[in-house]
């Protein structure tokens, strides 16, 4: 850049930050990402195509897409007027903390978390005030979670939380609902797997903000689609953070009919809950392996041994895992998602063959 440094044109908070990035690695047992390894049918797939082929392409999509926001007001039983759609739900995160933070705005985030929460936190110019986890198996500090948030703009709280699959308990969301000055962001982009929704609570605590995806257990992450269920007069707000004409006509096409269609991600669900705690089961047989309590669609998995040698070991055997190891006290772990029970049979193995191997090169 000639004359122009980015020092002068770039806020300092965004070039101390690391951009949020995955290398794309290829593998066949792709464990990296938490998403759902059972595709939708090809059925509904051309279904989708048809009645996109049925739509003018060189028409925008309606301003505020009615049809979808129906479907999603039928499907989780929440006024339309509180749901917002997003291309994913990383959109709504941050027209969510755009309208909320800046500077003199201060922000609660448990760590380890999302790294994106962090992220564009930082780059709005928040006060940041971090809460950790409970060191022995990652669960929330409620105490110190109610207390912090007593004086924050927003809290934010991942239940599951990613990447520990620790949950937040409903009684002690209440106590952080009561005492919060500002909004709790809850993020629940893995509830499908938990068995437990903060949904409940959404009528009686007009400070909840709900966010929800597509990109896990509803099988669209390639689509991008996600939705924030707040009281209206918040959604109201959050909206005008929105770019318009957001998720294009594809997308909103494929999110109705599987909402339509919902039943036929049911049997993959429960065969991911299930091999999630049949993998548990499995990992907690092996002595060298610590294996934390999980309520989402991955496990986080600490070995005595370097986490980037495991993961170099698993790769090189074609199973591909999430090295989280750079989070705050995660020091030599990693993250697995659920596959199929082929793909878990093979990380198990290789695993094994893993540990063995970086113990005898030591
Ligand atoms: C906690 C959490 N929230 C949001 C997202 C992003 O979801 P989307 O694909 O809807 O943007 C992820 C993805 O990994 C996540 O783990």
């Amino acid at each position: 850049m000639q004359g122009l440094s980015p020092s002068d044109v770039i806020k300092p908070e965004v070039r101390e930050q690391t951009a949020y990035t995955l290398k794309h690695f290829k593998a066949d047992v792709k464990l990296d990402q938490n998403e759902n390894p059972y595709e939708l049918p090809d059925s509904l797939k051309r279904e989708v195509v048809d009645r996109v082929l049925a739509r003018p392409w060189g028409r925008y999509p309606e301003f505020v897409p009615a049809a979808t926001t129906a479907a999603l007001a039928k499907f989780t039983g929440w006024n339309p007027e509180g749901i917002l759609v997003g291309n994913g739900s990383n959109e709504l995160i941050q027209a969510a903390l755009a309208v909320t933070l800046g500077p003199g705005r201060t922000v609660v985030i448990p760590q380890p978390t999302f790294t994106l929460y962090k992220l564009m936190s930082k780059t709005l110019q928040a006060r940041i005030v971090e809460v950790p986890l409970n060191s022995r198996d990652f669960t929330f500090d409620v105490p110190k979670l109610v207390e912090a948030a007593r004086s924050a703009d927003v809290t934010v709280i991942c239940s599951p939380n990613n990447p520990t699959g620790t949950l937040l308990e409903q009684d002690a969301l209440v106590e952080v609902l009561k005492n919060a000055k500002g909004l709790v962001l809850l993020d629940e982009a893995y509830h499908e797997f938990s068995g437990q929704s903060a949904f409940p609570l959404l009528a009686t605590h007009p400070n909840l903000v709900v966010l929800r995806t597509f990109s896990k257990a509803m099988s669209m992450a390639g689509l991008r689609f996600g939705y924030m269920m707040a009281h209206p007069e918040i959604a109201r707000e959050v909206h005008k953070a929105k770019l318009p004409y957001n998720v294009n006509i594809f997308t909103l096409a494929a999110a109705e009919l599987v909402i339509e269609r919902q039943q036929v991600l049911t049997a993959a669900i429960q065969t991911l809950i299930h091999e999630r705690d049949r993998v548990m089961d499995e990992l907690r047989r092996r002595p060298l392996v610590t294996a934390f309590n999980s309520s989402a669609n991955y496990i986080l998995i600490r070995t005595a041994q370097p986490a980037r040698a495991i993961f170099d070991a698993l790769y090189a055997q074609g199973v591909l895992v999430r090295d989280v190891s750079s989070y705050p006290m995660l020091d030599r772990a990693l993250r697995v998602t659920i596959g199929r029970p082929d793909e878990n049979d093979k990380f198990l193995a290789a695993l094994d063959r893993s540990l063995d191997q970086v113990l005898e090169t030591k």
